[in-house]
Formats: C-alpha cells, structure tokens, sequence
C-alpha cells in the first residue's frame, strides 16, 4: 500500500466499530449541532488538559480569532507571534484590526524566541501568541515571566500540539488562554473542521463561549459582536472516540521519530526533545541544505513529505503591508529552506518506516 503522509483510512478501519457506533447515534439523535456530546468532548478535554473550561467552536481559527477577540485585541494593538507558523496564526490579529508583531524562533525548536519577544514588547503589545509548532510545546517559563512582568496575556497556539506536555503539564493549560485544532490531520482530528478554547479564568471563558454564538448569552439578545463557530455534534461525538485513544496514537508517533531518528541523524539534522517537554509529533520535520534535491528523490521513489512552511509570515504578499523585507527573521527565513516532513501518524508501519530512512540514505549515498 502507498505511504501516505497522514493515513486516516488506516486510522478509520482500526476504529470503525466506535466511530460508527458514534454517528449513528448523533443520527438518531436528531441533533446535530451543539448539544450533549459537545458538553460531554468539553468536559473530557477540559479534564485531559487539566483547564478549568473548555469552549468548542468551528476550527482551529476561529480559535484564536475568538479569544483575541475575548481579550479585546482591536485596532491600535499589536500581538506577538512567529513567523514560522501556519498563516492562521497572523491572519487572525490582521482581521481584528491589530498589527501582526513578529519575533524570529529559535533554530532546535522551530519555536518563537523568548529573548526576540522581550525586545518586541511595546506599550501597544495586547497579546503574545506562540506556536508549539510541530507538536513541540514552546519556552513558557520564558514567555511566562515576560507575559506577568508586562502584564500582557499569553495565548498557546497549540493546534499542532494537543497533548503535549511542558513541565509536565499539558499545553493549552500554562497560557491564560490555549487554542487548538482538530482539523482531520491533526493528532486529534474530526472528520471536518473543529476547535477548542481552554482557560482557567471563569468571565473570559463566559465571553468566548458568547462570542462563539454570535456574542449571545442568550438567543436572540446580543452583548457582543459574535462570530457563527458552533460545534458539529458528529464532530464532537468523533472526538470523543478519537481521543480515548490519543496517548496510544502520541506513543506511537514518539516510537515512530525514534525510530527515524536512529536511522537518520548521522545524515540529517534530527528534532531534538528537550528533557523538560514531551513532543507529540504532529510533524517529524528534518533539515538539510539540498532539501528540494531530497524531496524530489523521494517523490519519485513514491515517498511524500511536505514542507511546513516554504515563506515565512513577513514575506508572505498578504502581509506585504507591515513592510518587513528578506533579512528580517535570519533563522525563519533559512529554517525554510530547509525544512522537510516526514510521512508520520500513528499507523505507520516499522517497515514503512525503515523503508523511508533507507531512501533518504541511499540519496546521502550511505548504506
Ligand atoms: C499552527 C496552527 N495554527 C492554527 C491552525 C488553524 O486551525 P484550523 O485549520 O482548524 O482552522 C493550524 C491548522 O492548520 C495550525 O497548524
């Protein structure tokens, strides 16, 4: 069978009594959107992180967009983020208005730098965001201490991240706010788009759950202007499946990078785990200089890999406007260079991935 990057027919085949099970219960149900298996997925994740609330919505965007929102971000303010991270990340703050700050990352975690943050902080930042990008939480104690010397909320972009853990606790609880996807590729992933807010503070989670539905705490009477980003109740009853099995399918990932690692690092730069944080592997992303060379090698040899992300945030056209020039941010721009993903998800096969380590072998011309 064909590697696949993310192989969810795998995933759905191992699951299918229960996933099955699930939705023809929604289906009998008649309730489709909202509702009691949405209350029960907050809940359970609510408890997995270890957040006092947890707030569905539609998508990982929305996400963010809705606690930038729950915070005040408006026109006037700045939000700190990293270039190197997915576009949703940015777009949210331009969209409310704000203006997108960026702060370079650090070379071994692909994360923003605490330090370039420090040095962006204005009387005008309302918000910093960083991104535990590919499953790697960032620094928080850093970004902590900046965030409660400042007095300057921190929102965890961890919708690559969900189950990830900093100092033993998971990301999406350490921030004042955490947000995550379950896009269907994500660790935990519908089958559709879905998102979750987390916080500890009880009236901010009283306005995301309001801003969620049309800035409503009670239908048809409007405190804020909202956004539509309600819950599918299949999504939610998907989730509740899927997440039962979250640890299992994280361990596997963690096997699986081992495993690329042990084969690869005496030819390719390697993710390094810091000792103090648990990656979860949404991606297993390699460096190397002549990336474009090896990933044509291994399409013709039938093996996919991706680039997460080729142009950083400030070269991006649509950003074109906030006048940041090549140069900028040195480690996101050459990190993009160099940057390839490996085929990862829990139902890989050893030989699978053996196969793959082999391949990026042979094109280093060792054995
Ligand atoms: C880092 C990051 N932030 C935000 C998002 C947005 O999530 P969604 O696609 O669910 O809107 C994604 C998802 O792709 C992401 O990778």
């Amino acid at each position: 069978m064909k590697i696949q990057m993310v192989d969810l027919t795998r995933q759905y085949h191992e699951l299918k009594k229960e996933i099955d099970g699930a939705v023809t219960a929604v289906l009998e149900s008649g309730q489709f959107i909202l509702g009691q298996e949405v209350k029960s997925l907050e809940k359970d994740l609510a408890e997995y992180v270890g957040a006092k609330h947890a707030i569905s919505c539609a998508n990982g965007t929305d996400a963010l967009q809705i606690s930038l929102m729950a915070l005040g971000v408006g026109p006037g303010d700045e939000v700190i983020t990293t270039p190197f991270t997915f576009v949703s990340t940015a777009e949210v703050a331009a969209l409310l208005g704000a203006k997108v700050v960026f702060a370079d990352i650090m070379e071994h975690s692909f994360n923003i730098d605490p330090k370039e943050v420090r040095k962006k902080i204005s009387r005008h930042t309302k918000a910093i965001v960083p991104v535990h990008l590919y499953g790697l939480p960032a620094d928080m104690d850093e970004l902590l201490e900046i965030s409660s010397s400042a007095g300057i909320p921190i929102v965890e972009d961890a919708a690559q991240a969900f189950g990830a853990e900093y100092h033993g606790r998971k990301v999406c609880s350490i921030g004042k706010v955490g947000c995550v996807s379950f896009f269907p590729s994500k660790n935990l992933g519908a089958y559709g788009d879905a998102g979750m807010v987390f916080t500890d503070d009880d009236s901010l989670a009283e306005k995301i759950r309001a801003i969620a539905v049309h800035g409503s705490r009670r239908k048809y009477y409007h405190e804020y202007v909202g956004l539509n980003s309600r819950l599918d109740t299949l999504q939610a009853a998907i989730l509740r499946v899927k997440s039962r099995h979250l640890d299992r399918y994280n361990q596997l990932r963690a096997g699986f990078a081992k495993a690329y690692t042990e084969r690869l690092r005496d030819v390719v730069l390697t993710p390094e785990v810091p000792s103090d944080r648990k990656h979860i592997f949404h991606q297993y992303t390699i460096r190397t200089e002549g990336r474009d060379k090896l990933l044509e090698f291994l399409k013709s040899a039938g093996i996919p890999s991706a680039i997460y992300y080729p142009v950083p945030l400030h070269l991006q056209e649509a950003y074109g406007n906030l006048n940041y020039k090549q140069g900028d941010f040195p480690i996101a721009e050459r990190l993009s260079t160099e940057v390839l993903s490996l085929p990862m998800h829990p139902h890989l096969k050893e030989e699978e991935v053996e196969s793959i380590a082999s391949r990026i072998r042979e094109f280093y011309g060792r054995k």
